[in-house]
């Protein structure tokens, strides 16, 4: 059956450009009304334009749609609340939020500037707070919300060179984890979406003859369903680009379970490495007191 936003309003983060334009552009083919954000700066998250998120309002109305454009940085607090309220001011309600802004800083370590490291964590991981806490009461009110945060396969496996971009990146698991659990109850589904796509950012990472074949629109399909009324899965973390749709997930080995009788000493870890590191069996856990549930299951069992 064909996925409709019909009477929907949808924020996209970033939407100037690469991944968010996309995503704007087949929300608004498919009825939603959408307030495309972005500060317009450079890769680097230099500088600010106004451009950009005006284009692709001008492309989606072209093409019959609805939008609005929105040129907050999602980094500062009152850049949140902006972008929700533009949404509320234009069209009433907010249904669907995609927190796809960001910018790049990559450098080693040892020559990473306090200044890399914060610009990163304020765009991805600031930048994804900001809006959704404007919004949350909103999905809260109206028992209804769709979120996508953005991971990367830098944030799930890691990459060379990205400590601040890869870090943010994994915040974004953490950010999941919580708000999937909060948002349960008033029908608000949070996943994550780790993107591959040729795009301003991947162009000093890809070969050109990669960012031309790696098209945003493969990354679309996966981003939509989740963002439709049609999802009823929370908390899932899915890869997506390139011609792949997969989900990534952390597991929990089954390890070794001596229980609290004998205080176990350095040796004693280093004897049993291999029965605590091995991934034989293992499984995902749904949140913190499941785990905490499992070993107390396994302590039962054992006494
Ligand atoms: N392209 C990929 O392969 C890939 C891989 C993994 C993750 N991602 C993530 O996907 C998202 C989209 O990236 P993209 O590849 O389309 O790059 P992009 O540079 O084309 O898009 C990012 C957009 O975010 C905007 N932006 C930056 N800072 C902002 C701010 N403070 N407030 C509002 N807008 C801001 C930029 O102006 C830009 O238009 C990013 O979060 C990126 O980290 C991309």
């Amino acid at each position: 059956m064909a996925i409709s936003f019909d009477g929907q309003v949808a924020i996209v983060t970033g939407a100037g450009g690469g991944l968010g334009r996309a995503y704007a552009l087949d929300l608004a083919k498919r009825g939603a009304q959408v307030v495309v954000n972005d500060l317009g700066g450079d890769p680097r998250g230099e500088g600010a334009n106004a451009a950009p998120a005006q284009k692709v309002v001008d492309e989606i109305k072209a093409a019959g749609g609805e939008a609005v454009p929105n040129y907050d940085s999602v980094a500062s607090y009152e850049g949140g609340f902006n972008i929700v309220k533009t949404a509320m001011d234009a069209y009433g309600r907010v249904d669907v939020i995609i927190c796809n802004a960001g910018i790049l800083r990559d450098i080693a370590l040892h020559n990473m500037s306090e200044d890399d490291w914060d610009s990163v964590f304020a765009v991805h991981i600031k930048g994804s707070f900001t809006v959704l806490r404007a919004a949350w009461p909103i999905f809260r009110q109206q028992s209804y919300g769709r979120v996508i945060l953005t991971s990367s396969s830098s944030g799930i496996w890691g990459q060379f060179g990205q400590s601040n971009y890869g870090a943010a990146k994994t915040a974004m698991l953490g950010f999941m984890n919580v708000l999937k659990q909060e948002g349960a109850k008033y029908n608000v589904m949070v996943n994550t979406i780790a993107p591959v796509a040729g795009t301003r950012l991947t162009q000093s990472v890809m070969p050109q003859e990669m960012v031309d074949r790696l098209k945003p629109e493969h990354v679309v399909p996966a981003v939509t369903y989740l963002v439709s009324n049609e999802n009823t899965d929370s908390g899932l973390v899915i890869e997506a680009g390139a011609g792949n749709y997969n989900r990534a997930v952390m597991v929990k080995g089954p390890g070794l379970r001596p229980g609290l009788e004998d205080l176990k000493d350095a040796e004693w870890v280093q004897e049993n490495w291999a029965g605590i590191t091995s991934l034989d069996g293992a499984i995902p856990m749904w949140n913190a007191q499941t785990t905490l549930a499992d070993f107390e299951a396994q302590k039962t069992k054992g006494s």
